[in-house]
């Protein structure tokens, strides 16, 4: 394939053959819309690092979900910001908490929807960690039980999915089983398998309030240079029974999300987290860039890179582009 017998630029030159040699094709059924849901009523308060972006009582919550869900995004993501905060983070696995009726009322009036729910201590504890805390380190094994709760109480309460965020080890094993004690082995596990400690989640730690009060995460998340490792804690939430497996964040971790999608045999997930979001936000904002044709070529990029689904704050915006 050599210049001049081949021209590349010959394939490219109408938008019938552009379309025709198209390698990646976005769909709304890529995306997943996360949502933040909060106690109280008609509450929409404004995430300031992420325009577009509100914590939501349930009502509201549900009309944002609907409007998703008829331009063709088959899924949310909830999280919840609880009244009160305690050490061990009892409003993440109380059966009256807001994920739980935020993922009833889902269900109720959106049955066809389907309802993740992140599961993971940090927005429920006094400290912020995702796990409990001993001293000064968090400690592993004392927080399988209660995130493992924490999914059993959400999958009671309706949700279709759970997925940890926490990255304990050994937690998907621990859920799986809880689950299937519980005659729900039908809920399948999205493991946050690859979370990377990101400085990318800021915004999203202001919109959650689920900053760490002391140290950082990094005795639990990835350290960003490894690339092996990622493939090691995928292998081992595959082995502990994850139906699908994220790679997070998605942006500064292509290259993760395509190897993970070559070495492991199930779906992978890709978050393309607050950070990212707001970065393209801001530029836009400014006049810099086109926020619009920038989203398009991120989510396509994320795609191609072997994302089977696309965890986005841009899930609306990019499904009305699709639809139009
Ligand atoms: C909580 C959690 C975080 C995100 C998802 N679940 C933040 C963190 O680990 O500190 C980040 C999502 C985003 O930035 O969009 N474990
Ligand atoms: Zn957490």
């Amino acid at each position: 394939m050599l210049f001049p017998d081949y021209r590349p630029r010959r394939l490219r030159q109408s938008k019938a053959f552009r379309r025709m040699i198209r390698e990646t094709v976005l769909t709304a059924d890529d995306l997943i819309l996360p949502l933040f849901a909060i106690h109280g009523k008609d509450v929409k308060n404004p995430i300031p690092s992420m325009p577009g972006h509100y914590q939501l009582s349930v009502g509201n919550l549900i009309k944002t979900a609907k409007k998703a869900h008829k331009l063709g995004v088959p899924a949310v993501m909830l999280f919840g910001i609880p009244e009160k905060k305690d050490p061990l983070a009892t409003r993440a696995y109380a059966k009256d908490g807001i994920v739980q009726k935020a993922a009833s009322e889902l269900k109720n009036k959106l049955p066809d929807l389907a309802v993740i729910t992140d599961v993971c201590l940090c927005q429920y504890t006094d400290h912020g960690h995702c796990g409990v805390v001993e001293g000064n380190i968090v400690d592993n094994d004392a927080s399988l039980d209660l995130l493992a709760r924490t999914a059993l109480s959400h999958a009671k309460a309706g949700a279709d999915m759970v997925a940890p965020s926490d990255m304990m080890d050994g937690r998907v094993a621990e859920i799986r089983n809880m689950l299937d004690e519980n005659n729900l082995s039908h809920v399948p596990i999205m493991s946050y398998a690859a979370k990377y400690c990101s400085s990318y989640y800021g915004p999203f730690r202001q919109a959650a309030h689920s900053a760490p009060q002391f140290g950082d995460r990094r005795t639990y998340q990835m350290d960003p240079a490894n690339a092996q490792e990622a493939i090691r804690e995928v292998t081992m939430d595959a082995e502990e029974g994850a139906d699908i497996i994220m790679v997070k964040p998605a942006l500064p971790y292509l290259d993760i999300i395509c190897r993970v999608r070559q070495e492991i045999d199930l779906p992978v997930a890709a978050y393309n987290v607050s950070g990212e979001y707001a970065m393209i936000k801001a530029a836009e904002e400014k006049g810099w860039l086109d926020g619009k044709k920038v989203m398009m070529e991120t989510l396509t990029s994320i795609k191609r890179a072997g994302a089977d689904m696309i965890l986005t704050y841009f899930a609306i915006e990019a499904a009305a582009e699709l639809s139009s």
